[in-house]
């Protein structure tokens, strides 16, 4: 067998996160300026049968068993049911997962389900439509949720909703959404913010932490530890008043889970990124243009993921936030 995607501290990367597109119709203050930022521009965009070639050299030849597409907002991607497609052609047949904020989702499901898609993670900050104004910039909650709707009733169930928590915005509604998703049956995680913002103004001692997340919600939920196995997922669940329904916290910060990390990021510009924090990328689109073979492009991404640093270092004195915000790394 070849060897997969090693990298120096005896991690495997087994989970391909790939980008579709930096662009996105909201304007979530902890990922894009309200103004938007300069969009990539098409001709250094991968092509979809760019995106289906590296991702089968991903499945094929480098051992990756899991494929998510995110964005900035995927769901903006003309080409993405013809994307999945192709992943679920493969063989081994990955797992294909979408993270979306799921606007357009209700037309979308169904043509995305019949190409091949598994599962999908929706974003959800708030079920108060003046707060989803503020914090998105946009008055599109109602559409929001029409879509998370229509992907449960698509058979995409159980459907993931991520909340990331910002003081004084939206952490008093933790509650709150816990009660929504339980009674429409979607899992619900919170999300601590990370410093991925493209104005650089996250705070560390202003972040909502996953100790005070699990607080609020213990005053007035059971919660006790999930015994299914974690694996290398980011979310910690929790058993709601004694399950089946669960909770998660991702603590990226707190609690930073990048000893069992096991992802490889792709830009939508064609760039491996083997760290949501990496201060460097490697090219796979300008070799792939050259006329590079399939072992050429694995090999380069082999490389591109042995000097994954062992931790995102937030904590370091010397961190430093990485030059493409989340709305172009992808999540
Ligand atoms: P599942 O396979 O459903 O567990 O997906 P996921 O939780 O890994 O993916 P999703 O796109 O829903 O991301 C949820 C949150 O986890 C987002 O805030 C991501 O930025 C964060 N996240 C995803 N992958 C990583 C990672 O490798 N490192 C860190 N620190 N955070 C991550
Ligand atoms: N910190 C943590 N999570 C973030 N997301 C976007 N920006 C950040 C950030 N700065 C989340 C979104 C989405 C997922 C891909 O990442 O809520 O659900
Ligand atoms: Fe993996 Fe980097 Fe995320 Fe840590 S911060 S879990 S190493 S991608």
């Amino acid at each position: 067998r070849v060897p997969g995607l090693r990298d120096r501290h005896g991690r495997t990367a087994t989970d391909l996160r790939v980008s579709l597109t930096d662009r996105c119709n909201l304007r979530c203050t902890y990922c894009m300026p309200e103004a938007g930022l300069p969009w990539l521009p098409k001709p250094s965009l991968l092509t979809d049968e760019e995106v289906a070639r590296l991702v089968a050299v991903a499945v094929r030849d480098l051992g990756v068993r899991e494929v998510r597409f995110t964005g900035g907002e995927p769901l903006l991607r003309p080409g993405l049911v013809d994307i999945v497609a192709a992943a679920a052609a493969l063989q081994p047949r990955p797992e294909i997962s979408l993270t979306t904020n799921a606007i357009g989702l209700e037309r979308l499901a169904g043509p995305l389900v019949a190409a091949g898609l598994d599962r999908v993670n929706v974003s959800l900050d708030t079920l108060d439509p003046g707060t989803f104004k503020d914090l998105a910039k946009r008055d599109r909650l109602a559409a929001t949720l029409r879509g998370i709707e229509g992907a449960a009733a698509a058979g995409l169930a159980p459907v993931k909703i991520n909340t990331v928590l910002m003081r004084g915005v939206n952490d008093a509604e933790a509650p709150a959404l816990l009660r929504f998703a339980l009674a429409h049956g979607y899992q619900l995680r919170f999300i601590e913010q990370m410093p991925l913002d493209a104005a650089g103004v996250w705070r560390r001692d202003e972040m909502v932490t996953a100790a005070e997340i699990l607080a609020a919600l213990q005053a007035e939920f059971d919660l006790e530890p999930d015994p299914a196995h974690r694996g290398s997922a980011p979310a910690e669940t929790w058993l709601v008043d004694g399950g089946p329904a669960t909770v998660g916290v991702i603590g990226s910060v707190t609690r930073p889970f990048c000893g069992d990390c096991d992802r490889t990021r792709l830009t939508a510009d064609g760039q491996v990124r083997n760290c949501l924090f990496a201060r460097g990328e490697t090219d796979l689109r300008d070799l792939a243009r050259s006329g590079a073979t399939d072992a050429q492009i694995a090999e380069r991404w082999r490389e591109a993921m042995f000097g994954k640093l062992p931790g995102h270092g937030i904590d370091d004195p010397s961190f430093l936030q990485p030059a493409r915000p989340m709305s172009a790394i992808g999540g």
